[in-house]
């Protein structure tokens, strides 16, 4: 696996999804047989950490919870580079992702090693309903958050993006941002 684009809104053909695919294809433009795997959060039924602690075991390699986040955690270690999409929800990240990130916590070992291997890409790809102004800090948190996992990180949002219209309309300023970004990823592969 190469790729792994995993989107936290529920609307598949919408905002996030359309700004997630402008990244995507361009990565694949910029190598050759790329694999590219794309996980809709919400198709997918799982829970949120549990706090068992079981991931602090040494033996451990990740979360223990046997549930469809499993596998998605499993390619997550896999895979090379990583598309997070989301849509801001109520100053945050849509509930879908929130639960991923939390059962993240299975990637830090018992004594705050980062698990995963090194040398990933991340393009976490925000779609909000604001102007530019608002939510950067939720940007800057979700960079810093992944930093932390000795995650390469960059972060796109699509501001003024309306949730009332049925096909995503992006600036070309966007449109180029996103281009950048996925021949950015495309160096991890
Ligand atoms: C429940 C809900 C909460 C939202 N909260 C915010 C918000 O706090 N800030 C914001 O800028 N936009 C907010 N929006 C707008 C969406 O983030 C925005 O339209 C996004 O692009 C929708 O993505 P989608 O097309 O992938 O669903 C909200 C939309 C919904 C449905």
């Amino acid at each position: 696996m190469n790729i792994l684009a995993i989107s936290g809104s529920p609307r598949p053909a919408r905002n996030t999804a359309g700004l997630m695919k402008l990244i995507v294809e361009s990565a694949k433009a910029h190598v050759s047989n790329v694999d590219a795997m794309w996980c809709n959060l919400n198709d997918m039924t799982y829970s949120g950490c549990q706090s068992c602690l079981a991931c602090k075991e040494p033996t451990a390699r990740s979360c223990v919870r046997k549930d469809a986040l499993a596998f998605v955690l499993d390619v997550m270690v896999a895979s090379q580079a990583w598309v997070i999409g989301t849509p801001v929800y109520m100053g945050h990240v849509s509930g879908q992702l929130k639960l991923l990130l939390d059962r993240m916590y299975g990637f830090i070992g018992p004594n705050w090693e980062n698990r995963l291997p090194a040398g990933k890409r991340v393009v976490v790809a925000i779609t909000q309903g604001a102007g530019e102004e608002c939510h950067r800090d939720l940007a800057e948190e979700l960079a810093e958050l992944l930093g932390r996992r000795g995650l390469e990180t960059r972060v796109i949002r699509a501001c003024n993006m309306r949730v009332d219209v049925p096909v995503p309309e992006f600036s070309q300023a966007v449109k180029e941002e996103a281009a950048a970004l996925g021949k950015w990823l495309a160096g991890a592969l």
